[in-house]
C-alpha cells in the first residue's frame, strides 16, 4: 500500500486548506493512504507526519491560512536533513508528496527526488502571483478581496478629510496585487516595479482631484518598489495634500478563502493526486489561458513571471 503526504510550504495562502482537504479526500477515494505533514519542510525533517483524520478536514474548507502550518526551511538544503526526512517517509510507507508553495519549495522537493526518488506534485500557492507558467496561484483572489475591502474603507475616511492615502500592498518583487487592486478600486495612482513612473506628470494629471472639494487621492504602491514613504512625503510636500500611509502587511494573507480559491484549490489538488498516480511525476499544476495542465519544474522555477501585458498597459496611465 502506498501513501501520499500533503504539505504546505513558504508563505501561507488562502486556498491551501480547501486544497489539503481535496487532496486527502481524493487520495482516500482512490485507495491511497493520505498523510499530512505539519510545519512544512521543517516538519518533514522532524517527522511531524500523521495519517489525515476526518477531524482535520471536516471544517477545514472555509478556514484561511494553512491548518498544516508552514515554514521557510534552510535546513532542507542540507543532505543529512533530507535523509532524515526520507527515513520518516519510508517508515510510514509514503512514496509520494503533494506540496503547496512557491518555486523554492518545488526546487527543494526536486533535490529530494534526486536524492531519494520520492516524486512530488506542486501546487502554486502565493498571494504574490509571481510563479512563471501559471496565470493563477492559490490565495490571490482572497488577498485581492481583502485589499479591496481595505481600500474601500480607506476611501471613506480619505474623502471625509480631503486626504491622500498611499496604500502599500505585498507582492514581493511583483506588482500583480497592486496593479489589479488599483484597477478594481479606482485608484488614482499605481506604482509597481514593472512600470516606470513619472511624478511630475502624475502631479499635472491630478490637479483637478487635488483642488476639487470633497475629493481624495488614492495611491496603491507595491512593496517591491520601496517608495511608499517617499510618495507619502511627495504628496504632502509637492502636491500639498494632507497624506497618510497605510501599509496593509500580513492582513492580506489572511481571511476565509473566496469561492475562487476554494474551487482552484480543489481542482489543483485533485489533479496533483491524479498526476502522481498516473506517473506524471515532479510536475507543477498550472492554469493558463483558462485551461488546467501540468508544467515541468524547469519551465516554472527560475523563470521570470511576467504580469499579463493588458493589465500592465491598463495601469500605465496610473503611473504617470
Ligand atoms: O510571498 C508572500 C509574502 O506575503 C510576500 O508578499 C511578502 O513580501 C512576504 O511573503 C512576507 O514574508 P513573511 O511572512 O516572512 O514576513
Amino acid at each position: 500500500m502506498s501513501g501520499i503526504a500533503i504539505m504546505t510550504s513558504g508563505g501561507d495562502a488562502a486556498g491551501m486548506n480547501p486544497a489539503i482537504k481535496a487532496a486527502v479526500d481524493h487520495s482516500r477515494s482512490l485507495g491511497v493512504d493520505p498523510y499530512v505533514v505539519y510545519d512544512g519542510l521543517e516538519g518533514l525533517i522532524d517527522g511531524k507526519i500523521r495519517l489525515a483524520s476526518n477531524e482535520l478536514t471536516r471544517d477545514m474548507i472555509y478556514r484561511g491560512g494553512t491548518l498544516l502550518r508552514s515554514s521557510r526551511s534552510k535546513r532542507f538544503f542540507e543532505y543529512e536533513c533530507r535523509k532524515q526526512a526520507y527515513m520518516h517517509l519510508k517508515e510510514r510507507g509514503i512514496d509520494k508528496l503533494v506540496i503547496m508553495g512557491g518555486d523554492g519549495s518545488f526546487r527543494a522537493l526536486n533535490d529530494f527526488f534526486n536524492d531519494f526518488e520520492i516524486p512530488f506534485a506542486g501546487i502554486p500557492a502565493t498571494i504574490d502571483n509571481d510563479i512563471a507558467g501559471t496565470d493563477y496561484c492559490l490565495g490571490v483572489d482572497t488577498a485581492q478581496n481583502v485589499i479591496l475591502n481595505c481600500i474601500d474603507s480607506v476611501r471613506d475616511t480619505a474623502r471625509s478629510h480631503h486626504r491622500a492615502f498611499v496604500i502599500e500592498t505585498m507582492g514581493r518583487d511583483c506588482g500583480y496585487l497592486a496593479m489589479t487592486t488599483a484597477l478594481c478600486s479606482g485608484a488614482d495612482i499605481c506604482i509597481v516595479p514593472e512600470i516606470p513612473y513619472d511624478l511630475e506628470s502624475i502631479y499635472d494629471r491630478l490637479q483637478g482631484a487635488i483642488k476639487e472639494e470633497g475629493s481624495c487621492v488614492i495611491a496603491v504602491v507595491a512593496e517591491g518598489t520601496r517608495v511608499a514613504q517617499y510618495l507619502t512625503r511627495w504628496l504632502t510636500e509637492r502636491a500639498g495634500m494632507d497624506t497618510r500611509l497605510t501599509v496593509l502587511g500580513h492582513v492580506q494573507r489572511g481571511g476565509s478563502p473566496t469561492a475562487r480559491d476554494r474551487l482552484m484549490g480543489t481542482r489543483f489538488a485533485t489533479r496533483a493526486v491524479d498526476a502522481l498516480l498516473n506517473d506524471e511525476i515532479n510536475k507543477i499544476m498550472v492554469y493558463r489561458d483558462g485551461l488546467y495542465s501540468y508544467a515541468t519544474l524547469d519551465s516554472v522555477a527560475g523563470q521570470q513571471y511576467a504580469v499579463n501585458e493588458e493589465i500592465v498597459s491598463l495601469c500605465r496611465g496610473l503611473s504617470r
